[in-house]
């Protein structure tokens, strides 16, 4: 579906059209994905990417995690969407959520945006959530003092989709340490990530750009090291009037030894009929 189509006004047409028939005609999940009609488009499309990405590279499961979890509708997408994944592609998804449990902690300073973010905002019922959620994973406590340990904690599938919504600076960089073991614990990794940013389009208001919140993270971490680079996708991004395109990003991790295995040859056909579906 191109992107000229779904912008126009036969577009929306279609769109609301699907909506209105899907409980009488159980339109197929790519369907959904290309009409845009999924209602978390940006966490459908990069799990199911990541999931062709592991596919093409041998895996039978991959993770996506979300950091920043808050009432859990993000993470619950997520688990509802992976039995689709699994159904397009055969892939598992293991999905994991990383937050405090007990709403924002304190800025860090004015990089932070603390004239619209503050301590405790966006609580979480962790009871409530662990019911919603039996197939997902939380991950409670500050992502400072927890992103250390959890490759060995949770021993997680290779990483493949990272969705942030944790709105701080701070917040953002620390999740990107997720990073620090993708050298030395590739099994953990997909060698290129799909990822989400919440936090970087906002209003008039929030103001963000490079010099604080998620951008500024992004491109300090950028700054900071060489073996990972996080930068915007470029193929999302013709004609299109869907701002969460502008918030996927990908992420390349140099020293994974699957970077450079070639995954074109006799799939290069099927990746690019998937390739269509995203456009
Ligand atoms: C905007 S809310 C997330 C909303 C959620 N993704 C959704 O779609 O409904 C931001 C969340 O990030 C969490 N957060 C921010 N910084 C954090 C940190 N350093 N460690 C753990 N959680 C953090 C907060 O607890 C808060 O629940």
């Amino acid at each position: 579906m191109s992107t000229e189509f779904q912008s126009s006004w036969l577009g929306s047409l279609s769109r609301a059209a699907v909506r209105a028939t899907d409980g009488l005609y159980s339109y197929s999940p790519q369907f959904k994905l290309a009409m845009q009609v999924i209602e978390r488009p940006h966490y459908a499309w990069c799990m199911t990417r990541a999931a062709e990405l592991g596919r093409a590279l041998g895996h039978k499961r991959i993770s996506a995690i979300e950091f920043g979890v808050a009432g859990g509708n993000g993470l619950a997408f997520m688990c509802d969407y992976a039995k689709e994944v699994k159904r397009m592609t055969g892939v598992e998804v293991v999905c994991y959520g990383f937050d405090t449990g007990e709403g924002m902690p304190a800025p860090e300073g004015i990089v932070d945006l603390p004239y619209w973010f503050a301590a405790q905002q966006y609580r979480m019922n962790v009871e409530d959530l662990r019911k919603r959620i039996p197939d997902g994973h939380l991950v409670l406590g500050n992502i400072r003092d927890r992103i250390g340990d959890f490759l060995d904690e949770h021993a997680p599938p290779p990483i493949g989709a990272i969705f942030n919504d944790t709105d701080y600076w701070s917040s953002t960089r620390e999740s990107f340490r997720l990073f620090d073991q993708a050298a030395t614990r590739p099994e953990h990794f997909l060698p290129r990530q799909f990822m989400y940013f919440d936090d970087i389009m906002g209003s008039e208001i929030e103001m963000y750009g490079p010099h604080n919140g998620q951008l500024k993270a992004i491109e300090d971490y950028n700054a900071a090291q060489g073996d990972v680079k996080i930068h915007r996708n470029q193929n999302l991004l013709k004609n299109t009037e869907y701002s969460w395109r502008w918030q996927i990003y990908y992420a390349h991790l140099f020293r994974h030894p699957d970077y450079e295995t070639y995954i074109g040859g006799a799939r290069q056909e099927a990746l690019e009929g998937a390739l269509k579906l995203k456009q």
